[in-house]
């Protein structure tokens, strides 16, 4: 079985390139099937997440290939609405396909997306958008089947700003008759990074990164060559992680703003930041301050992919912190593996309370998330001894090299 072995102790210092966004390539990935010819997408991260994604566009026809520094889309060959449940088990759902296969075939059949590790992701208000745009959905024992005569533009008013949603509805939208206008839509930035890149593709979209968001459908749009802008998760796991160790780390090529609602917590934690152009350096103080209360919640909120990250971080604060996770029900699943490392938490509904101060100390324990994983590293970087991280194909789901990458800033971590 492979595993992360991670020889805790040593402060990470340095600078690291960060890699392209998995958030906003999955979704610039399916947008492609919209344009017909071959779309060229530049910094996009070399990770699981992506080779799925490819391998599901190539079963709908598609020609892909991936490249040391781009990937190509090309969409002229005849594509298929049909995606089996073979072709989509390898990615959580393909419900991130449904707005981009209506735009382009006028019908997609999915698998049922299910729950997945962090918690139950139900997705009615993807269905009841798409619905309001002229869409029948049928649903069976295998799935999602959706068709429409011709996407018409609507209003819809979402209860909550659900990323997947927005960013579905906008793939919709872009080809639809009419204007579609989104209320109370997600702030992300990869969305905003998505409607960039659409756009250069010749759609109208106005108000990306508000919570209202209008779209003019346009008749076609044209392939075009794009950069993928980087990832704000990675660059803050391993900003954590200099936090964490008492490192001094700058992160490489980032968008500085984007990383706001981390960066704010680690200063509160009492580390020094230094926004430079495109670089983050993160300096940690000789001990970390504890934090008060942090909510996971939308964009511009603390993001709930640094949660678990945070929570590690924490565990090395003089005092206790609290963080409620109000985003997914099940995003706890590490707590037990730092209570089996020396952590001392504790867990009330969708609270944790973290005691600072205990030494971690070195054991086998495995990833059950791709950013619990990413999380369990950091804990192995502070932990006294060694650390075996197991289930790493978790961790390879967003990151293109975990081990390559803190090597880089001095962490004795290696694949074994
Ligand atoms: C979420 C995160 C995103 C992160 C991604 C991967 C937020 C708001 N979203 O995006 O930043 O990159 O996970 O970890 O932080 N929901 C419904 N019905 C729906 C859709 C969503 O009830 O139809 C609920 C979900 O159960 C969840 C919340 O809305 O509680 C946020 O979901 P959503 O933003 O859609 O999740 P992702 O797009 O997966």
């Amino acid at each position: 079985m492979a595993c992360v072995s991670i020889q805790g102790g040593s402060p990470l210092n340095g600078e690291i390139h960060i890699q392209g966004s998995k958030n906003a390539a999955l979704p610039m990935l399916a947008a492609c099937l919209l344009a017909h010819g071959e779309t060229k997408l530049y910094n996009c991260p070399h990770i699981r997440d992506v080779y799925n994604m490819l391998k599901i566009l190539e079963a709908m026809g598609c020609h892909t290939q991936m490249h040391p520094d781009h990937v190509t889309v090309d969409t002229s060959p005849a594509l298929t609405g049909e995606i089996s449940e073979a072709d989509a088990s390898a990615m959580r759902s393909s419900v991130m396909l449904m707005g981009a296969a209506l735009g382009r075939l006028h019908y997609v059949s999915i698998p049922w997306p299910g729950g997945c590790c962090i918690g139950k992701r139900p997705v009615d208000i993807h269905l009841k958008a798409l619905e309001a745009m002229n869409v029948c959905i049928r649903s069976s024992d295998r799935g999602l089947e959706c068709q429409t005569t011709g996407l018409r533009g609507s209003t819809v008013d979402f209860p909550y700003p659900s990323v997947g949603a927005t960013e579905n509805v906008i793939l919709a939208a872009v080809l639809a008759e009419d204007t579609t206008v989104i209320r109370h839509a997600a702030k992300e930035p990869e969305i905003i990074d998505l409607c960039l890149f659409l756009n250069a593709m010749g759609a109208d979209i106005h108000g990306m990164g508000t919570g209202c968001i209008i779209i003019h459908g346009v008749k076609r749009l044209r392939s075009i060559a794009y950069r993928v802008m980087p990832d704000r998760i990675v660059a803050g796991t391993y900003l954590a992680a200099a936090a964490a160790t008492g490192g001094d780390v700058t992160a490489v090529d980032v968008g500085t703003r984007d990383l706001g609602p981390t960066l704010d917590v680690l200063a509160d934690m009492g580390c020094g930041i230094v926004l430079k152009n495109r670089q983050v350096r993160v300096i940690a103080p000789p001990l970390l301050l504890p934090a008060e209360c942090i909510h996971t919640q939308p964009f511009p909120g603390f993001p709930t992919d640094m949660q678990s990250q945070l929570m590690v971080c924490l565990t090395a604060a003089r005092g206790t912190s609290v963080i409620c996770e109000e985003i997914f029900e099940d995003r706890f699943k590490i707590v037990p593996w730092l209570l089996k490392m020396g952590a001392d938490i504790g867990i009330e509904q969708n609270k944790a309370v973290i005691r600072g101060g205990t030494p971690l100390h070195g054991c086998a324990v495995e990833a059950c998330d791709l950013r619990g994983g990413a999380a369990l590293v950091i804990a192995g970087l502070m932990a006294e001894g060694n650390t075996l991280v197991g289930r790493p194909d978790y961790i390879e789901r967003g990151y293109e090299d975990i081990c390559r990458d803190l090597s880089q800033l001095g962490a004795k971590i290696c694949k074994v």
